[in-house]
C-alpha cells in the first residue's frame, strides 16, 4: 500500500513545489513508483516546473467531476520510468471537492503508487482541509524569515488538530551568509516554532529558480550538492 505525503506551508512563495517536484524525483530515480499531485486550483505551475505544461489535458477535477477516468489524468513526466504526474485545474470552478472524494481517490491511487505527493497551496484553506484527509504524513516547507516561520506554525498547529501528527519540517531558501549575521532567524529560532522535527536545510541557489524556469527538476543533475541533500531530506521523511 502506498503512502500518501502532503507537502503544505504557512506563507506563499517558500518551495512548496519546487520541493514536492524534486522530492518525487529523487523517489522516482529510487526505483519508486510516484505520483505527484497538484493541488493548486487556478495558481498551478507543477507542470510548468516539470516541463509538462503542452502534455496536460484531463485534471484531477475532470476526474472527480466523472469527466474522465483516472488513468485519463495521469501523465508520465519525461525523463522518467516511475514519475507521474496529475494536474490542478486550470482555473476555480464550481466543481466541488470534498475530503471524502479525496480519500476515495487515494484509496486507488495506492493500490498503484507506492507515493503520492500532494502539492498544496499556501496557508490553511479548503485544499488543504481536502488534501488532509487522505495524507499518512506531511512535510511544511518554511523559510528563514519570522512571518513564514510564524504562519508555517499555525499550518502545523491545524493539521495536528485534524488528526495529523507525523510531521517534518524543511527550511528553504537559506542564505548562510545572512544567517551568520543575525539578517535571518538561525536554525534554532525556526526549529523552535514547531513540534514537529526540522529535517533538512535547502539554500538559496539561483541553479534550483532556474531549474523551475526550465522545467527540469534540479536532482536530475546526478552528484550535486543539492541532489544529495535532496536524497537526504528525502530518506529522513520516509524513514
Ligand atoms: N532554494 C531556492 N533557491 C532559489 N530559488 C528558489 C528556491 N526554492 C524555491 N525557489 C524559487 O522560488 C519560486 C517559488 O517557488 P515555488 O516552489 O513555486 O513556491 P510555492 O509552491 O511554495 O509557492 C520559484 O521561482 C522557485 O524557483
Ligand atoms: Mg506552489
Amino acid at each position: 500500500m502506498g503512502k500518501v505525503l502532503l507537502v503544505a506551508s504557512g506563507k506563499g512563495g517558500t518551495g512548496k513545489t519546487m520541493f514536492s517536484v524534486n522530492m518525487g524525483a529523487t523517489l522516482a530515480q529510487r526505483g519508486y513508483n510516484v505520483l505527484l499531485i497538484d493541488m493548486d486550483m487556478g495558481l498551478r505551475n507543477m507542470d510548468l516546473y516539470l516541463g509538462m505544461e503542452n502534455r496536460v489535458v484531463y485534471n484531477i477535477m475532470d476526474v472527480i467531476s466523472g469527466i474522465c477516468r483516472i488513468s485519463k489524468a495521469i501523465i508520465r513526466v519525461d525523463g522518467f520510468s516511475s514519475l507521474y504526474f496529475m494536474a490542478a485545474a486550470p482555473r476555480l470552478d464550481e466543481r466541488d471537492i470534498t475530503p471524502l472524494h479525496m480519500e476515495i481517490l487515494c484509496a486507488k491511487l495506492k493500490e498503484v503508487f507506492d507515493y503520492i505527493i500532494i502539492d498544496c497551496p499556501a496557508g490553511i484553506g479548503e485544499m488543504l482541509e481536502v488534501s488532509l484527509e487522505p495524507a499518512d504524513r506531511a512535510v511544511i516547507v518554511t523559510e528563514p524569515e519570522y512571518a513564514a516561520s510564524r504562519d508555517a506554525e499555525m499550518t502545523e498547529r491545524f493539521l495536528r488538530d485534524n488528526g495529523l501528527s507525523d510531521i517534518y519540517v524543511v527550511l528553504n531558501r537559506v542564505n548562510v551568509e545572512l544567517m551568520r549575521e543575525g539578517y535571518m532567524p538561525d536554525l534554532a529560532t525556526v526549529a523552535s516554532c514547531f513540534t514537529s522535527p526540522l529535517v533538512g536545510i535547502i539554500q538559496e541557489d539561483e541553479n534550483i529558480r532556474i531549474s523551475t524556469n526550465k522545467g527540469i527538476p534540479i536532482v536530475m543533475k546526478r552528484g550535486t550538492y543539492i541532489e544529495k541533500n535532496f536524497v537526504d531530506i528525502v530518506a529522513k521523511i520516509i524513514r
